[in-house]
């Protein structure tokens, strides 16, 4: 597992591009314990994208995460499902709970993204919409300003 997760870092930092300076306001600090255990194989995906219900099901399920083991020992489950309850979606995106809590189900995420075609998301340096980092240059560090939105070729 450990093996695994560097190996998932490794290909995530070197598939990063590095780009231009931020000016957007500072957003919510992410959790140390979150942003190493639920960015080694992904981005840390934001909190803020998925209403709470959402976020305590896949928290009970991390056995079975889409087809993987991303188990965690009790003590850092419970303080990363804490933050997580503390910090998960308000307003709209509070009331849809995606299929399979699934960000890149949610109608918000298609809308936001339906001026991407969709042959773009089978691209090589894509793969799928989960893939956040190959458009959005910051998401590792929980950003996704417009500014910071490049399409790989
Ligand atoms: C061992 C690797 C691994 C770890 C660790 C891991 N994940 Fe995942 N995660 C995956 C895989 C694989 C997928 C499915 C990607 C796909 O097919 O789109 C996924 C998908 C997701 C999705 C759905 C993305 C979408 O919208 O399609 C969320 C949300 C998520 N993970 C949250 C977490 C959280 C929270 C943690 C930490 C508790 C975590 N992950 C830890 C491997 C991992
Ligand atoms: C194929 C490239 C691509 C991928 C992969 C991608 N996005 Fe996007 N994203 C875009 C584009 C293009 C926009 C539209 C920007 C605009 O309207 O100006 C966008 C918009 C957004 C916005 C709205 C930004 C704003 O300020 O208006 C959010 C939030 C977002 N994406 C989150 C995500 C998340 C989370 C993931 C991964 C689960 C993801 N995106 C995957 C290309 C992508």
């Amino acid at each position: 597992m450990t093996a695994l997760r560097a190996l998932c870092f490794a290909a995530l930092a070197s598939a990063t591009p590095l780009t231009w300076a931020d000016e957007a306001p500072a957003r919510t600090a992410l959790l140390p314990a979150y942003t190493t255990e639920c960015g080694a194989c992904h981005v840390p995906f934001p909190s803020r994208l998925l209403p709470a219900a959402s976020w305590q099901r896949l928290m009970d399920n991390l056995p079975r995460h889409y087809g993987t083991d991303a188990s965690l020992e009790a003590p850092v489950a419970r303080e990363i499902g804490v933050w997580l309850q503390s910090h998960a979606a308000t307003g709209r995106r509070a009331e849809e709970a995606p299929p399979q809590e699934r960000i890149t189900r949610s109608a918000w995420f298609v809308r936001e993204h339906d001026e991407v075609p969709a042959a773009d998301w089978k691209r090589p340096a894509i793969g799928k919409p989960s893939n956040c980092a190959a458009c959005h240059t910051r998401a590792a560090e929980g950003r996704f300003g417009e500014r910071e939105i490049r399409i790989p070729r």
